[in-house]
């Protein structure tokens, strides 16, 4: 939904890196952080696939654990585990979550944002947290709803959120 030319990207729970790579083509450089191993290798391997591995830096870690004091982004963008459910594995925590990733995303991804950048937040109607729930936790932490989008699939709504600093916030 959002442009990325020039932006510096980070792609938060990577998975197979989709996001960040197509990212990538348009972006300066991407961080794309997962915190199952697999899919730190698995988004190492499609980077290299495409020939966009001097561009997508690929870390292990939970949400901005991995990130080096002082770094800062013009985009974050996060599709987060939504499924109701307690995960068991690493692999079931790729859509298993009682919403509280989403919300501990939410209460940091403020301080890892430059002057005017944007994070991009999907999450599904199936998830355990509702739409207004998701706004609230974002304007808590001082981002505002700039845009917002809804997709029908087969047995749920995807709406994805644009969130930007609240004027006067840094
Ligand atoms: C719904 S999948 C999204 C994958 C990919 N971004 C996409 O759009 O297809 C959620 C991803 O978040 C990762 N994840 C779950 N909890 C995480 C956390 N605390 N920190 C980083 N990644 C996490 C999972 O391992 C999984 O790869």
């Amino acid at each position: 939904m959002v442009s990325c030319e020039g932006f510096d990207v980070l792609d938060l729970g990577c998975g197979t890196g989709i996001l960040g790579l197509l990212a990538a083509r348009k972006a300066r450089r991407v961080v794309a952080v997962d915190v199952n191993p697999k899919a730190v290798e698995c988004t190492r391997f499609n980077a290299e696939a495409n020939g966009l591995e001097a561009k997508v830096d690929v870390r292990l870690g939970s949400l901005f654990q991995p990130l080096k004091p002082g770094e800062a982004f013009n985009l974050i963008l996060f599709n987060p585990p939504y499924l109701p459910g307690k995960p068991r594995n690493p692999s079931e925590a790729g859509w298993l979550d009682s919403g509280e990733t989403a919300l501990k995303f939410l209460r940091e991804a403020s301080r890892w944002l430059k002057p005017g950048g944007l994070v991009q937040l999907v999450y599904s109607s199936l998830g355990a947290l509702s739409v207004r729930q998701i706004v609230e936790a974002a304007e808590a932490s001082k981002l505002k709803l700039v845009e917002q989008k809804a997709f029908r699939s087969l047995f749920e709504t995807f709406t994805i959120h644009v969130f930007a600093l609240r004027e006067g916030e840094t």
